[in-house]
């Protein structure tokens, strides 16, 4: 009795071992997915890529966003200034918790980006920009702790004009007897830029359409992301078209299409304060960067985007996804909506980048989106009837 009692015993243990291991082994390999990272740079990359439902239906192509508004600091400049950053460590010009001071000059989301790593690694953060900077940016670059020199607007040949500034800040410290050492992260020049989207953004786009992809579709403002994204995809495929999606008032259209640009750096200097005519923010130039002619061979087209149509696919997609996007993210998509609408092929796979958040253009370009009624269809919103 006692026998079969205590074989029992044995059988019930065993059985329950046999039951507990899957489950402890299934626990254990749950705690290893959960993500845990030391540092904020950590969590910098991997953004995921999201398939819009609403233009994919509507087109007949798998039509994706690559969500770099994902990144902590909230736009694709976070990926540029962490590897400007350990660009300059890696040559010893700078160094972490001593006060060295990095300097920029912009009035966009690299200036944020910069803040935020600056304070997470112990640097100082110096943003030149011009003194017509929207408050909410600067209260954004306040916050986020960074020193900003506001200069009056000028022209990129004046040597006060704010990237000039930000140079000359840096130079002027460098040949100071001071122990701070001073940088100028450049990003319009800075190889960094490009390499970096060659480097992290393309091949994570790549893995994510299992290796499946026909046209990158993205806009030009340093041109860091189109240059790295199209010379690797270039690689992979000549097949894989990227298209530059330019708001209206750029020149940049008309380089990609025609190979001719206005002189601008005359008709900067003499007319207009801004550069681009446009709502739109971050996106469109009228001189051609370092950055812009590294990826210049790899581009296969270009599709011009007016403000109204950007606007009205800013509504679109919020009635129909939730997306809440910034400014170059809704010309983007106009660009992909109207490829895959006049140039793809049924089924082919297009990707946009989605650059930044909508909470970074309430003051602008979202008070216009606001005066558009929601337009369901999408030729309507694309103008292609
Ligand atoms: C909001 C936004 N979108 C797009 C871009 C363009 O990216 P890139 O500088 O890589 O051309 C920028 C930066 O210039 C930006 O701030
Ligand atoms: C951050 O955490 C994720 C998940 O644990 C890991 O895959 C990644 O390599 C980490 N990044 C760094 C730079 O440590
Ligand atoms: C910017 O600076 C210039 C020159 O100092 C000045 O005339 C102008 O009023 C300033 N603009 C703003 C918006 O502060």
């Amino acid at each position: 009795m006692n026998n079969i009692k205590h074989t029992l015993n044995i059988v019930l243990l065993l059985t329950l071992s046999a039951a507990i291991y899957p489950a402890i082994k299934a626990f254990r390999s749950h705690e290893k997915k959960i993500k845990r990272n030391g540092s904020l740079a950590d969590l910098i990359g991997n953004t995921p890529l999201l398939r819009i439902k609403s233009l994919s239906e509507a087109t007949g192509c798998e039509i994706y966003a690559k969500m770099e508004l994902c990144n902590p600091g909230g736009s694709a400049k976070d990926r540029i200034a962490l590897a400007i950053i350990e660009d300059f460590e890696k040559k010893g010009m700078i160094r972490r918790g001593k006060g060295d001071i990095i300097f920029e000059g912009t009035s966009g989301s690299t200036g944020i980006s910069f803040a935020m790593l600056c304070k997470a690694f112990g640097y100082t953060a110096h943003i030149c920009l011009p003194n017509d900077t929207s408050q909410d940016k600067l209260n954004l670059l306040k916050m986020y702790g960074a020193e900003i020199e506001k200069v009056k607007p000028a022209s990129i040949v004046d040597p006060d004009q704010y990237v000039n500034a930000a140079k000359k800040g840096a130079k002027d410290i460098a040949s100071s007897s001071s122990d701070i050492n001073a940088v100028f992260a450049d990003q319009f020049e800075n190889d960094c830029n490009w390499k970096i989207h060659y480097s992290t953004t393309a091949p994570e786009i790549w893995e994510q359409v299992n290796h499946k992809l026909d046209y990158f579709i993205t806009g030009s403002g340093t041109g860091g992301t189109l240059a790295g994204c199209s010379m690797f995809f270039k690689e992979k495929s000549s097949s894989i078209k990227s298209v530059l999606a330019d708001p209206q008032g750029s020149g940049l259209f008309n380089r990609v299409k025609f190979g001719i640009m206005y002189d601008q750096v005359e008709r900067e200097g003499t007319r207009r304060r801004h550069q681009v005519d446009t709502l739109v923010e971050g996106i469109g130039l009228n001189r051609i960067t370092h950055n812009f002619a590294k990826g210049e061979p790899f581009i296969d087209d270009a599709e011009r985007v007016l403000d109204e149509e950007a606007l009205k696919m800013a509504r679109y997609l919020n009635e129909n996804e939730g997306l809440f996007l910034g400014s170059s993210s809704c010309v983007n998509a106009v660009a992909a909506t109207r490829i895959a609408l006049t140039k793809a092929n049924k089924g082919d796979t297009i990707v946009f980048v989605a650059c930044d958040s909508g909470t970074r253009h309430v003051s602008k370009f979202w008070k216009h989106a606001l005066d558009y009624d929601y337009t369901s269809d999408l030729r309507e919103v694309v103008n292609c009837k």
